[in-house]
């Protein structure tokens, strides 16, 4: 037995050495101390992950995981907040919080559980890909993933006996051209059809319909509350405010979350409501993940033993590679929420299926997705087919190309 295993008996909570440091600094959003320890408790670690991919007629062959970065610091506020002038310490606005760094480790564990069998014993560079936007809190946000997911401990890739974590890479494009993940790259003609969207008459229905809310919210935020998205907004920064431990106003008991909720979750629909809006953002990730499917079939993949490509995105990342696949989000979207696609060869005919899976709130389960058109296991070529008209046809700069059909302000939630 190593000196090392002796002093993981004999201190078997070492690393809250490096936890418990974080009670001195004044935040509202620390983990408790039990929340730490259930994480390594692996009867919590849910059901779902417990169940390994794949079945015994069939072999797993690639893994992409596509997630949204844990719970942060709002980015926005609007002029009536009461809590307009926090300075959200330690971390600042728009950053990953204690207690998300604590959910992404979490989730990075339910992956280890997952696909055990499926990945070498351990981690090795030529095995996965890891891919971030160009963000602070997506690539600390995938950090802490890896963490989970890959610590060395027990393994020839343990490098040091105080800590069980060990440094992978992580691969960023910049925002000007990332139109995978980050999906910001100018489109003049993408705003002006979402615009158009807002114009389309069960839209505008809906919006007349909810009326009386969004000259309430108005009044009551001192926002201009006019679209879906506008909502979105306030209900995002509502739902970080609150998840950092800050204490909303009286008002939000009458809207917050139930009455805005629906209206909330809309504009993530609305921004790839039609074909041509999804080609514009969801397409160009379904674009890249079939060319690598597609290669791992062909043999043609590089490197060879490359097994899972891991990203970590926004929210619109997820909502907009779930629509590109004809697969509609009715509901708002959680911190870390999860994709997974997973290629398996079958046994008998060596055909090649993709299974999807989708896991919104950490906390509860992971949801087999079905294209429609398509069963729950479904063959590549024909996954391809569908998604045919959503995959990007023509350079970007050419689909950007504004029409001048429509004039105003761009119309977003952030
Ligand atoms: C782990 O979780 C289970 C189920 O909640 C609980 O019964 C058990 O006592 C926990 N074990 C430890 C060591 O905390
Ligand atoms: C495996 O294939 C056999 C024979 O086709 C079938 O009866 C069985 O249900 C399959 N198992 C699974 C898990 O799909
Ligand atoms: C299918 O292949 C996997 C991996 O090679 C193997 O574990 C499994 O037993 C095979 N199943 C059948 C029904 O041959
Ligand atoms: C925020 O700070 C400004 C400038 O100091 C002040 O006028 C305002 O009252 C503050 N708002 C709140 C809600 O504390
Ligand atoms: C609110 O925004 C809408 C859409 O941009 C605009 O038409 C309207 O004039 C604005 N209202 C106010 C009071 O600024």
């Amino acid at each position: 037995m190593r000196f090392a295993s002796l002093i993981f008996i004999f201190w078997p909570h070492w690393w809250l050495a490096f936890t418990t440091k974080a009670a001195i600094v004044p935040s509202l959003d620390k983990p408790s101390i039990e929340s730490i320890e259930s994480i390594q408790n692996q009867t919590q670690t849910k059901i779902q992950f417990q169940i390994q991919a794949g079945d015994t007629n069939s072999t797993l062959k690639l893994v992409h995981v596509v997630f949204r970065h844990g719970p942060r610091t709002p980015v926005n506020t609007y002029p009536k907040d009461p809590h307009i002038n926090n300075t959200y310490e330690p971390y600042g606005w728009g950053h990953l919080t204690n207690s998300g760094k604590v959910e992404l480790y979490k989730i990075g564990k339910q992956l280890r559980q997952r696909y055990k069998d499926f990945l070498e014993p351990y981690y090795k560079p030529d095995m996965i890909h890891a891919q971030s936007t160009e963000s602070p809190r997506t690539l600390m946000s995938l950090q802490m993933l890896l963490a989970g997911f890959f610590p060395p401990e027990n393994t020839p890739m343990e490098w040091s006996y105080l800590l069980n974590w060990q440094p992978i890479p992580i691969y960023m494009d910049r925002e000007e051209n990332d139109l995978r993940l980050r999906q910001m790259v100018p489109c003049p003609r993408y705003d002006e059809a979402v615009r158009e969207v807002m114009n389309f008459p069960e839209v505008k229905k809906l919006h007349e319909d909810n009326s009386k809310l969004l000259q309430e919210l108005t009044e009551i935020t001192g926002l201009n509350v006019t679209y879906a998205h506008d909502v979105t907004n306030v209900f995002i920064s509502l739902h970080a405010e609150q998840s950092y431990g800050l204490k909303l106003p009286q008002w939000t008991k009458d809207y917050y979350p139930d009455r805005m909720r629906s209206l909330a979750a809309k504009s993530y629909q609305y921004d790839a409501y039609t074909l041509e809006l999804r080609k514009l953002k969801g397409g160009y990730f379904l674009d890249h993940m079939f060319k690598e499917m597609q290669a791992k079939v062909a043999g043609t993949l590089e490197p060879t033993n490359r097994k899972m490509f891991i990203m970590c995105g926004h929210d619109w990342t997820i909502a907009n590679v779930l629509a590109a696949l004809n697969i509609w989000l009715d509901e708002m979207l959680s911190f870390s929420a999860l994709i997974a696609f997973e290629l398996h060869q079958r046994n008998d005919s060596d055909e090649y299926f993709v299974e999807i899976y989708f896991q919104n709130d950490p906390n509860g389960e992971l949801k087999q997705m079905q294209v429609p058109g398509c069963g729950k296991q479904c063959p590549l070529e024909k996954i391809q087919e569908l998604s045919q008209n959503v995959l990007p046809d023509a350079p970007y700069e050419q689909l950007c190309t504004a029409k001048g059909t429509i004039e105003g302000a761009r119309i977003s939630y952030h």
